[in-house]
């Protein structure tokens, strides 16, 4: 039996990755992987909630995971799967719907969103953090990386978790969300938070054509060259805070106080320093695609051990719940 503790997280197969993916989560599946029990996945189930074309679901769901792989995730020390290649997951959320109320998950921010929007509201969308509960608590999650949009998604899964325990024993482990400061929220090309769904993202695998044009869209003050700059409320410097080393990060730092250099230079050394970090990602990533068979093996091999871990749990689960007649 490991002593680690353990750590779940998964991205939805809704398009390609960009780098506020990358530092508010990736990044952290990575770093902890040797510290941790980990198990990351692909959120397939999650994503059919708005993906309903099979074609583009296929291609996201392998493009996913061959992101993971080459932005530097090792199936050697991480569980890698396909979300809905394990049937717990769909098990144990079912179980978590007959012990959840409407006005509980009414209070959602998903839902609300969608709902304030007056989107057409799928029931799987009403679900969705009850998917997500079940996707971390079926392996005793200690430690969920996700970026801060992610956070309430987490404490419903703790609540949810608590709220079995208290009805039928002490089955779960309560899981911490882990959000790092510097990166939960990464800006998007119009200053608001990057996402696929809003159009504003830097694409982890992008060109250098590509990043120059996002990056050169980022909204800046009327500040001219040689005019103090807050290098606090500038969205070009909370992205310098991600991709300059510390002496730049710093040189820049002066620079904007000290009224030295213009938004269009700070840009400009932006979208090379992000270039040259996508280079080597990109890279591989050709490298990777052309070898789809590879990442099934991988993605197989992965949902067969994340089947054995969450068949004993779902067998506990059912004995609590008294549906079990073993
Ligand atoms: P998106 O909002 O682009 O659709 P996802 O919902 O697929 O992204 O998010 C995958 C992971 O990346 C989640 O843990 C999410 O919190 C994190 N994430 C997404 N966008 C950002 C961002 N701009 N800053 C920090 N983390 C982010
Ligand atoms: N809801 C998450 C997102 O939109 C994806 C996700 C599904 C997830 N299940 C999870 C994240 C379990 C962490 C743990 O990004």
């Amino acid at each position: 039996m490991s002593h680690k503790k353990t750590l779940v997280s998964g991205i939805k197969p809704t398009g390609r990755l960009h780098v506020g993916n990358y530092f508010g989560a990736i990044k952290q599946f990575i770093d902890l992987s040797n510290s941790h029990e980990s198990f990351v996945f692909i959120a397939d189930l999650h994503a059919l909630t708005s993906v309903h074309n099979p074609e583009v679901m296929r291609r996201n769901i392998l493009d996913i995971a061959a992101s993971y792989i080459v932005l530097g995730l090792d199936p050697e020390k991480t569980t890698i799967f396909v979300q809905s290649a394990v049937p717990a997951h769909s098990q144990l959320a079912w179980i978590f719907n007959c012990i959840t109320t409407m006005p509980y998950l009414m209070r959602a921010h998903a839902f609300k969103d969608a709902e304030a929007k007056s989107k057409e509201i799928n029931v799987g969308v009403f679900g969705y953090p009850l998917l997500m509960a079940a996707d971390i608590l079926l392996y005793d999650a200690h430690v969920v990386p996700v970026g801060n949009d992610q956070k309430q998604h987490v404490e419903i899964a703790r609540d949810t978790a608590q709220k079995f325990n208290k009805i039928f024993g002490d089955v779960f482990t309560l899981p911490e969300p882990l959000i790092l400061n510097e990166v939960g929220i990464v800006p998007g090309t119009d200053g608001q938070k990057m996402s696929k769904s809003y159009n504003n993202t830097i694409g982890i695998f992008d060109t250098d054509t590509e990043i120059k044009v996002a990056v050169m869209k980022i909204p800046t003050d009327s500040r001219g060259v040689e005019e103090v700059k807050d290098p606090e409320t500038c969205k070009v410097f909370a992205l310098h805070k991600l991709f300059a080393d510390e002496i730049e990060l710093a040189e820049l730092r002066e620079r904007y106080v000290g009224a030295k250099i213009g938004y269009k230079e700070s840009k400009e050394i932006l979208a090379a320093n992000i270039s040259r970090f996508v280079e080597p990602f990109r890279n591989k990533k050709a490298e990777v695609d052309a070898d789809p068979k590879k990442l099934i093996e991988i993605l197989t091999a992965g949902a067969e051990h994340a089947r054995t871990v969450s068949n004993r749990k779902i067998l506990a689960i059912e004995e609590a719940v008294g549906i079990s007649l073993k």
